[in-house]
């Protein structure tokens, strides 16, 4: 590591840091709903080790392929609506891997329909969190996250709340978390701060104050191990 700063937060509350994580770009920063490398640098530090195989179902602008490559692990990057010619189109439904096949996976999925990814059909991004069809299929990757991960292995989930102004807040993170627990025991709930993202606006801080609700500052990561 550069600077002799140490590879791994050393909190569970993870802000955006102002050290650079590696020498490259990582993903597409203008892409929306980009995931920070840092996030997946960490998990990948921790969880893995090199030659080992990492990945993400939907990985975006593709910051986990960048990530998992300069740290000499193998990556494979899927996506409904591919970003870059290595992500491979594919629902994440149905990952076509084999059972007990991959070492770590990363997922940052959609929180609702506040981002527009895609036309795709098959986006999830297109379902909002205020349907319960929306738990219901990202319980679908979940499930497939369970089969090809290793015994033993061990998977991280980005994902936030919701605010909206019919139905109020919606605790998708816990609702989420909860479904998890099914298939995954509990290693680690990091807090990843958010202040410099798009919450932190004029207009967001208007809504606040208007319909008075909190701008949440953060997202959850949910670290879990495959269960026996
Ligand atoms: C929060 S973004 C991921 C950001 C990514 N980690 C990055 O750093 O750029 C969520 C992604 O989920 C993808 N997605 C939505 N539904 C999907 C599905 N059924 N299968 C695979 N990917 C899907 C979207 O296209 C979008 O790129």
């Amino acid at each position: 590591m550069k600077n002799n700063k140490p590879i791994f937060e050393t909190t569970t509350l993870w802000d955006f840091p102002t050290q650079n994580y590696g020498d490259r770009p990582h993903g597409d920063n203008k892409y929306s709903g980009v995931t920070p490398a840092f996030v997946i640098w960490n998990l990948i530090q921790r969880y893995t080790k090199e030659g080992d195989l990492v990945v993400d179902p939907m990985c975006g602008s593709g910051t986990t392929i960048d990530v998992a490559k300069e740290l000499n692990r193998q990556v494979i990057g899927y996506d409904i609506n591919p970003y870059r010619k290595d992500i491979i189109q594919n629902d994440a439904r149905i990952i076509p891997l084999k059972d007990n096949s991959v070492d770590f996976i990363f997922i940052d999925s959609p929180y609702s329909d506040n981002i527009k990814y895609s036309e795709h059909p098959a986006d999830i991004g297109r379902i909002s969190c205020e349907k319960e069809e929306f738990f219901n299929e990202l319980e679908k990757v979940a499930q497939e996250i369970y089969r090809i991960l290793k015994h033993d292995k061990v998977m991280a989930w980005l994902i936030g709340d919701h605010w909206r102004r019919k139905s109020g807040f919606i605790p998708v993170g816990f609702k989420i978390y909860q479904m998890l627990t099914k298939y995954f025991e509990t290693v680690d709930i990091v807090c990843v701060a958010r202040r410099n993202q798009t919450s932190n606006t004029h207009i967001w801080h208007e809504r606040a104050r208007n319909f008075n609700f909190f701008l949440r500052g953060f997202k959850y990561l949910f670290i879990m191990r495959k269960k026996a």
